[in-house]
């Protein structure tokens, strides 16, 4: 278990949000009894806990097995043996994490928490787009729910939507739900001359849609040999100006491996806060912006879960539901992984 001085070594140099509210030696110390009673439970329970990228520091450094993006995170539930997963993250990421896994308990600590993607698509929705185009092949994001999954022939991550795109034999394919990525997506099967004919849904994330092509621009103004990291949910005319483009686990390798000093990341500020966390010696510039969903994870949340579980912690799924999206699921690593 982790001591309040290793706990204060991880998260004193992150600095997201306001620069004067940082963690102390004495915060760290008071994180300690509820960090300690998570990890009896995770003991007596034969549990782990999976966290995303974005969540709070104090969830990743004091009670997280293993945090990553979700395809990482999806592939740690495929393989864990622990007989309680808790998915810290939203709603969709636990879902997946119970698809893959329908005979262990998946508790969700923040129930409420939704995400503009997944919300965005029923799965009424994509039956009605199936009976009008029904030619296409399916592919939806990970940030779905498992009935909309159901529904579709294979998913994506951030981390091999391209890969998976292309591998696909159909030239008809609807993607779904995000507009932004999708149209990424056909920018850059047309600069490597795939030619496939992509129809789009109209979602997109309230977090990434906002960056604008100008603050890349007065980033590269402003900062001399910054390098621009962008995730795939932001407009085409931002992803343009990347110097990366990847998931928020891509990025991170992506500062590991650079010599630079300087970057600036068009993506949730949770994942500025590991990387101030990491590296030290590296400066991290530029807007940060926060998923209310993802926020909406704490510790004490976590504890309610594994200590008392709701109904509404408790991921359940229709059988056949889960059946269909696990096909979904497995065709995407099916892809991913040859
Ligand atoms: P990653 O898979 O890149 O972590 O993305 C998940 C997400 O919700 C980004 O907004
Ligand atoms: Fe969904 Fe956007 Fe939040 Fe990611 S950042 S969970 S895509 S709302």
């Amino acid at each position: 278990m982790i001591t309040s001085q290793q706990l204060y070594d991880k998260l004193k140099d992150i600095q997201v949000g306001n620069p004067l509210c940082r963690f102390t030696e004495q915060s760290c110390e008071d994180l300690l009894p509820i960090i300690q009673r998570i990890e009896a439970l995770k003991q007596e329970k034969n549990a782990i806990i999976l966290a995303h990228n974005y969540v709070a520091p104090q969830i990743l450094y004091g009670v997280a097995d293993h945090m990553g993006d979700s395809y990482g995170l999806a592939k740690k539930a495929r393989e864990s043996n622990a007989e309680v997963i808790v998915f810290a993250s939203v709603r969709f990421m636990a879902e997946t994490a119970k698809i893959l896994n329908p005979d262990k308990v998946v508790l969700d600590p923040n129930p409420d928490g939704g995400c503009t993607l997944a919300d965005g698509i029923t799965a009424e929705d994509v039956k009605n787009l199936r009976a009008k185009f029904p030619h296409h092949t399916f592919v939806c994001y990970i940030n779905t729910t498992a009935e909309v999954k159901a529904l579709c022939d294979t998913c994506v991550t951030s981390s091999n939507v391209y890969k998976v795109i292309e591998r696909i034999k159909n030239d008809q394919i609807y993607f779904l739900p995000d507009r932004l990525m999708g149209e990424n997506i056909k920018k850059y099967l047309k600069k490597n001359g795939v030619r496939k004919d992509i129809e789009l849904y109209d979602g997109t994330c309230y977090v990434h849609e906002e960056y604008q092509p100008e603050s890349v621009d007065q980033v590269r103004r402003n900062f001399s040999g910054v390098e621009i990291l962008v995730h795939p949910e932001c407009r085409p005319d931002v992803v343009d100006k990347a110097d990366y483009i990847g998931s928020t686990s891509g990025m991170l390798n992506y500062v590991r491996e650079s010599d630079q000093k300087t970057f600036f990341l068009l993506t949730e500020c949770g994942l500025t806060g590991i990387l101030e966390s990491e590296f030290p010696d590296k400066q991290f510039v530029g807007t940060c912006t926060t998923c209310r969903y993802m926020k909406a994870n704490s510790l004490e949340n976590i504890l309610n879960a594994l200590e008392k579980p709701t109904s509404s912690n408790i991921i359940e799924l229709d059988s056949n539901v889960q059946k269909n999206a696990l096909s979904c699921v497995e065709k995407m690593f099916s892809y991913a992984e040859s």
